[in-house]
């Protein structure tokens, strides 16, 4: 099974970004976390990150065919993004939202996902905790996929 996980803008500074909301754990720490745990799960995953809206419209498009399960943090274009909902409606690629903070304890601009309608579900609120639940969720996802 594979998983491919997507991170959008401003990811790449965690580690030094706003610790107190993001902890201290730079995106190459977390990658390591999650390989060694789908090591252990027998998973395959890859990991991404960009800043830019249009590569992440792009890397959803690509994923239809070469993976089961997309896990992704858009970041602030979770809140704003369009493209990037259309994106997911429009593969049959199942779709996991995730955030290291929770965001509906935030400002209420991070309370409106316009992704949500689209994915499968969400994990919020677990700093990188949310990303090896990921692995998690991805396999229920794929299970029920089967129809068990
Ligand atoms: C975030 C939450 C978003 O609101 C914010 O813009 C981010 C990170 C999170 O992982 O908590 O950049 O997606």
């Amino acid at each position: 099974m594979r998983i491919l996980f997507l991170n959008g803008p401003n990811l790449n500074l965690l580690g030094t970004r706003e610790p107190e909301k993001y902890g201290k754990l730079t995106l190459a720490d977390i990658e390591a976390r999650v390989r060694a745990k789908a090591v252990g799960m027998g998973l395959d995953v890859e990991f991404r990150q960009t800043n830019i809206e249009g590569e992440l419209v792009t890397w959803i498009q690509e994923a239809q065919g070469r993976f089961d399960v997309i896990v992704l943090n858009a970041a602030a274009y979770t809140h704003t993004s369009v493209a990037i909902r259309d994106a997911i409606a429009a593969v049959q690629v199942p779709t996991i939202e995730i955030h290291l903070s929770n965001v509906h304890a935030r400002e209420e601009f991070r309370h409106v996902s316009l992704i949500a309608p689209v994915c499968r579900g969400q994990i919020a609120g677990f700093g990188a905790g949310s990303y090896e639940l990921a692995l998690e969720a991805s396999v229920i996802v794929k299970v029920a996929q089967k129809g068990a």
